[in-house]
C-alpha cells in the first residue's frame, strides 16, 4: 500500500515508522522544512525508545520517505492518514482543528486517484463528516471515503503499543475503504489482534472515552490515596486488593502527583466540552479534571510541610520532572507546578532528570540541572520523587542521606517505603496514600 502521513508529531512520526516496517511505501509529511532535513539526516526529534532503529531500517530499505510536498506524496495515496496536532484550544477546552482542517484542505487540492483520507489525529465527535465536507467542497470531482482510526499508543512505548496493540478501532462507512485499511493492517490481522470496524462517530469516541476512563482510575486512585492517608491505610494495599478483581483490574491504579501529558489532560476537557455542547453534561470526567489539579496543588502542599513551612533559601533536589519515564516530554507535567512554587518561594531547586533538560530549562527558570543524585544532593535538605524512571528506583538511600544537610524525602510515585528510608538515615519521609 501506498500511504501518505500528514504530521510528522508523537503519533504521526510513529506511526508513518511503524506502518513502513508493515512493508508499505511511506511518505511522511510536515511543513517545517527543518524537521523534514533533519529526520531525512537520520534525527529523530522526540525521545522513544526503539523508534531510531525501526526509522532507519526502512529508511534505509528506501520504504520510508521524509518531505514537506503534500501534493506529490498524497499522488497516487492509497491511504492519506492526517496526524497532525489537535491542541486544547485556548479559553474554552475545545480541540482545536485549525491544523487538522487546514490540513485536510491541502490533501483535497492534492488528491489524484482514489484514496481514504483518515484522520489519526484525537478529535470531537462529528470531525470525520466535517472533514469529508471539506473535501468534498474543496474537490467536488474527487474520489474519496473518508475512515477514523485513532491512535492508543503511549509515549515510552509507543513501537510496542503500535506493533502489538490492545486492538486497533477502524471508523469506516463503505466497503471500499473497509478494504483499504484492512490491507494497511492485515499484518496485525494476520497475527491475530483484534481490529473492530465501527460508524465513523463510534470510533471517535472511544478514543475520547478510553483515555478518559484512564484518566478516571488514575483521579480515583489519587482521591483514595488522600482517604489512605487520612484513615491509616496504604493505598498500594487498597489499589492491589481492588486490582485483583478481573472487572477492575489492576492497571492505571498508581497513586501519584496527577496524570500529565499531551494527552489525558487535552482529551478529559475536550470531552467535558463535548458533553456540554451536547447538553449531556461529562459529571464525571469534569470531577476527574477538578481532582487532577487539586492532587498537584496537594503535593505541593505535601513538600511544604516536609519543609517545615519554608523553603525560603534551601536546597531542594528534584528528581524526574518529565510527565512520566521514557519520555522527554513535559507537557502538563506536575513538575510545572510544583517547581516553579518552590522556586517562586526562594527554594534552590536542581533537578535531575535523564532526558528532560532539551525540554524542560526554558520551562523551568530559575532551577539548576545536574546529571549525578548523589552529586546534586549535596547539601540538600529535601528530595522530591516526582517522576518514576529506573534509574531513581534503585538509588543508594544512605550514600544520598549522607550527602544531604537534613536528610527528608518526598517519594511521590511511592518507590521506597518508610522503614527503608529511615534505616537508611532520613529523618522525614512522606509519599501518597501511605
Ligand atoms: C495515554 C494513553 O495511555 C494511551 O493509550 C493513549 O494513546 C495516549 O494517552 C494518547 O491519547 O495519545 P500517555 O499520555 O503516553 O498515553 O501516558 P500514560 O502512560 O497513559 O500516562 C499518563 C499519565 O498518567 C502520566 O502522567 C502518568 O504518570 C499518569 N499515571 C498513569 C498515573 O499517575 N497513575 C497510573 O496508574 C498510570
Amino acid at each position: 500500500m501506498k500511504i501518505a502521513m500528514i504530521g510528522t508529531g508523537y503519533v504521526g512520526l510513529v506511526s508513518g515508522v511503524c506502518f513502513s516496517d508493515f512493508g508499505h511505501d511511506v511518505v511522511c509529511v510536515d511543513t517545517s522544512s527543518e524537521k523534514i532535513a533533519k529526520l531525512n539526516a537520520g534525527e529523530v526529534p522526540i525521545y522513544e525508545p526503539g523508534l531510531d532503529t525501526v526509522m532507519a531500517r526502512n529508511f534505509a530499505a528506501g520504504r520510508l520517505r521524509f518531505s514537506t510536498d503534500t501534493a506529490a506524496a498524497v499522488d497516487g495515496a492509497d491511504a492519506v492518514f492526517i496526524a497532525v496536532g489537535t491542541p486544547t484550544r485556548r479559553g474554552d477546552g475545545h480541540a482545536d482543528l485549525t491544523y487538522l482542517m487546514a490540513a485536510a484542505e491541502d490533501v483535497a487540492r492534492a488528491l489524484t486517484g482514489y484514496a481514504v483520507v483518515v484522520t489519526k489525529s484525537t478529535v470531537p465527535v462529528g470531525t470525520n463528516r466535517r472533514v469529508a465536507d471539506l473535501l468534498q467542497l474543496t474537490r467536488p470531482d474527487a474520489d474519496f471515503d473518508v475512515a477514523s482510526n485513532p491512535e492508543f499508543l503511549r509515549e515510552g512505548a509507543a513501537i510496542e503499543d503500535f506493533m502489538k496493540p490492545d486492538r486497533v478501532v477502524i471508523g469506516v462507512e463503505t466497503d471500499r475503504a473497509k478494504k483499504v485499511m484492512g490491507e494497511i493492517y492485515r499484518p496485525l490481522f494476520l497475527r491475530d489482534f483484534p481490529i473492530t470496524y465501527t460508524d465513523l462517530e463510534s470510533a471517535e469516541l472511544i478514543k475520547y472515552a478510553a483515555n478518559a476512563f484512564l484518566a478516571t482510575k488514575i483521579s480515583f486512585i489519587n482521591e483514595i490515596a488522600a482517604l489512605c492517608e487520612r484513615v491509616g491505610a496504604n493505598v498500594k494495599s487498597v489499589a492491589k486488593g481492588m486490582g485483583m478483581d478481573g472487572r477492575i483490574g489492576n492497571k492505571f491504579l498508581h497513586a501519584g502527583p496527577g496524570y500529565g501529558g499531551s494527552c489525558f489532560p487535552k482529551d478529559t476537557s475536550a470531552l467535558a466540552r463535548i458533553g456540554q455542547e451536547h447538553g449531556i453534561p461529562m459529571r464525571i470526567t469534569e470531577a476527574v479534571i477538578l481532582v487532577n489539579d487539586a492532587v498537584k496543588r496537594r503535593m505541593l502542599d505535601k513538600v511544604m510541610d516536609l519543609c517545615d513551612g519554608a523553603v525560603n533559601g534551601k536546597q531542594i533536589l528534584v528528581l524526574g520532572v518529565t510527565f512520566k519515564p521514557n519520555t522527554d516530554d513535559m507537557r502538563e507535567a506536575p513538575a510545572l507546578t510544583i517547581v516553579p512554587a518552590l522556586v517562586g518561594a526562594g527554594a534552590k531547586v536542581r533537578i535531575v532528570d535523564p532526558q528532560g533538560k532539551r525540554e524542560g530549562e526554558a520551562l523551568l527558570p530559575g532551577a539548576s540541572w545536574h546529571e549525578d543524585p548523589y552529586e546534586a544532593a549535596a547539601d540538600a535538605e529535601a528530595i522530591i520523587i516526582l517522576t518514576e524512571w529506573n534509574e531513581f528506583r534503585a538509588l543508594d538511600l544512605s550514600r544520598l542521606a549522607g550527602a544531604m544537610a537534613s536528610p527528608k524525602m518526598a517519594d511521590l510515585r511511592n518507590i521506597y517505603d518508610e522503614a527503608e528510608a529511615v534505616a537508611a538515615g532520613f529523618t522525614a519521609y512522606v509519599s501518597v496514600g501511605r
